[in-house]
């Protein structure tokens, strides 16, 4: 979405109208109509009666956790224990108590749930698709367990607007879960193809996190050219689903074709795709010999990123990715190993 014309042409067009930069921050002179065009496309997309923009995912995500966790008196939140740094820095800011349960572990939730009166506030971070693993949320099952011991839950679904969801609102959307959430945090420069993050959820929370959110208050607002694209890119991807359903045709095909040549991979059903290597040299190796010897760029992933003896390689098709690249990133993939330990990259 990034080099999508009409995304492209709107940011030139607004770039020459209002400049560079947005002037000041969202209460000093920094909301301008393109900002709040940006936020009604968002509600709109995400199926929420109101979102509010920061300048990045992570600062939604820091501002509105630190708000929530400030302002319910007593609050516990209990969190996904491969939830992103952006999360945990929120939660840390919030100074309540956090509890983490194992990663997508309902009955893990449920044992921690059971421990607190029922009346004292909680609330449940997690995230949909979680980049590392390449796994989704059980979600229909922790809003289960939410409604169960009345807990609140925010969900950051960062790495899936734009690509889920009939509107492209969302794995919550696709599963018509989306009114079972509280909040939804997302990301602008992932799927959109562009920069900036936000929250969405209804009027009072969003008001909350707008009064009291020093990443929201306290710096200057993203440029109108960047809202224009984003908005545009919001709006289009909320009423074509054509690259959402090309993009599944490339992940399947990508998966077909490691299948094919025994290349063993992580399937998490989402269209992340890790390859388990299990040596951070190896990792890196493995990585190298790709982009400097057949031009391919997949991204090694190491410790502290992934734990010790887990590194991977992480494929990410895109839309754009033929059979061809598909042919080729394979047959690379199945000589990088050999070719990193022969040519002892490894030691
Ligand atoms: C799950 C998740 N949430 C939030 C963020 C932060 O988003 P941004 O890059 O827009 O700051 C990331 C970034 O990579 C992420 O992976």
């Amino acid at each position: 979405m990034g080099h999508h014309p009409v995304v492209v042409a709107e940011a030139a067009a607004e770039l020459k109208a209002s400049g560079v930069g947005a002037g000041g921050t969202r209460n000093i002179s920094g909301t301008h109509p393109g900002i709040i065009a940006l936020e009604r496309a968002i509600a709109k997309a995400i199926g929420k009666a109101c979102a509010l923009v920061f300048t990045s995912g992570y600062v939604a995500n820091e501002t509105a956790l630190q708000v929530l966790g400030r302002m319910l008196p007593g609050v516990v939140i209990l969190s996904d224990e491969k939830n992103h740094a952006s999360m945990i820095e929120g939660m840390r800011l919030a100074r309540c108590e956090r509890v983490i349960f194992r990663h997508n572990d309902a009955a893990h939730l449920e044992e921690i749930l059971r421990q607190f009166p029922r009346e004292r506030p909680k609330i449940i971070a997690f995230e949909s698709v979680y980049s590392m693993e390449g796994d989704f949320a059980p979600i229909h099952s922790i809003c289960d367990l939410a409604r169960k011991y009345q807990a609140f839950t925010y969900l950051d679904e960062t790495h899936a607007v734009g690509l889920y969801g009939l509107k492209g609102g969302g794995v919550a959307q696709e599963i018509q879960a989306t009114q079972r959430i509280d909040v939804i945090q997302g990301g602008l420069g992932k799927g959109y193809g562009t920069i900036g993050g936000f929250v969405a959820a209804s009027q009072l929370i969003i008001d909350t996190i707008r009064s009291f959110g020093p990443g929201f208050i306290f710096t200057t607002a993203l440029p109108p050219h960047c809202a224009a694209a984003a908005t545009h890119s919001v709006r289009w991807l909320s009423h074509s689903s054509e690259e959402r359903a090309l993009h599944r045709e490339v992940v399947a095909s990508t998966k077909e074709a490691l299948r094919k040549r025994q290349i063993p991979f992580h399937d998490g059903g989402t269209h992340i795709i890790p390859i388990q290597v299990g040596d951070s040299r190896l990792c890196q190796a493995m990585a190298d010999y790709l982009l400097f010897e057949r031009g391919i760029y997949i991204q090694p992933i190491n410790y502290p990123t992934v734990p010790r003896g887990t590194e991977r390689l992480r494929v990410t098709p895109t839309p754009f990715h033929t059979p061809e690249m598909i042919e080729a990133l394979c047959e690379a993939l199945a000589a990088a190993r050999g070719e990193a330990v022969a040519s002892r990259m490894v030691a």
